[in-house]
């Protein structure tokens, strides 16, 4: 039996990290490095059975993996947390890590007064989640990407978003108000997949585990 186990990944910030892991842990990631248009590739190992590698939009991801036609998936929590689903969380990567954060215009006055407020976002379950754990009461505005423009045009007040580096916040003239969550990449099992493939499984998590702790040793 050497059936690969379909790894779905999230195209993008994460992708570049989670290459060099499985490189690590003994895959032949050598179609990643220049994917062209391809969008599934198979990853081999010695040892192992392959990876079949499925590059999808971070929502995406967790949509395939939910529905059973990807066994795993490294997703970031952000996503995990945006948009749940049926699936284990099993292990956390400690890749692509940053935070959410509430922010706003420097100067502004947004716990202030009780004028009506409206928050620009990419991820509006966490930033009415989040919100309610402050006590605030907002419009949340749905934003597809840079958030940080809303408050810029007078749309929003505030943002709830990703910081990183914190320079997209810095370049555009605004300041952090809340540190919400910390965030990380984490690996995402389907739940008849890991019934199914197991032992599979977890010599992978077991693999991973195992190269994380060498790097941290460095
Ligand atoms: C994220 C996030 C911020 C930026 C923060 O967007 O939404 O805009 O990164 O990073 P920094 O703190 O290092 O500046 P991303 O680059 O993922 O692009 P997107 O807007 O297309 O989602």
């Amino acid at each position: 039996m050497n059936t690969p186990l379909r790894f779905a990944l999230a195209k993008g910030r994460l992708e570049k990290q989670c290459r060099a892991l499985l490189t690590r842990a003994g895959y032949d990631c050598a179609a990643l490095e220049a994917p062209g248009r391809r969008l599934v590739h198979t990853l081999p190992h010695p040892e192992r059975v392959p990876l079949e590698a499925v590059l999808a939009k971070a929502p995406d991801v967790i949509t395939y993996l939910s529905r059973g036609v990807c066994d795993i998936a490294v997703a970031g929590k952000d996503t995990i947390m945006e948009q749940g689903g049926p699936f284990y969380e099993l292990l956390d990567l400690k890749l692509g890590v940053c935070r959410f954060a509430l922010a706003a215009p420097e100067g502004s006055a947004f716990f202030e007064g009780a004028e009506h407020r409206r928050v620009a976002t990419k991820f509006p379950a966490i930033a009415r989640r989040a919100l309610a754990a402050l006590g605030i009461d907002a419009e949340i505005i749905r934003i597809e990407g840079s958030c940080e423009l809303a408050p810029l045009l007078g749309l929003a007040d505030a943002i709830v978003d990703i910081v990183e580096s914190g320079d997209t916040l810095r370049e555009n003239g605004l300041v952090i108000l809340r540190e919400l969550y910390p965030l990380s990449a984490r690996l995402i099992v389907n739940v008849a997949a890991y019934k199914l493939r197991r032992a599979e499984i977890d010599l992978l998590i077991k693999d991973l585990k195992e190269v994380m702790a060498d790097a941290s040793d460095c």
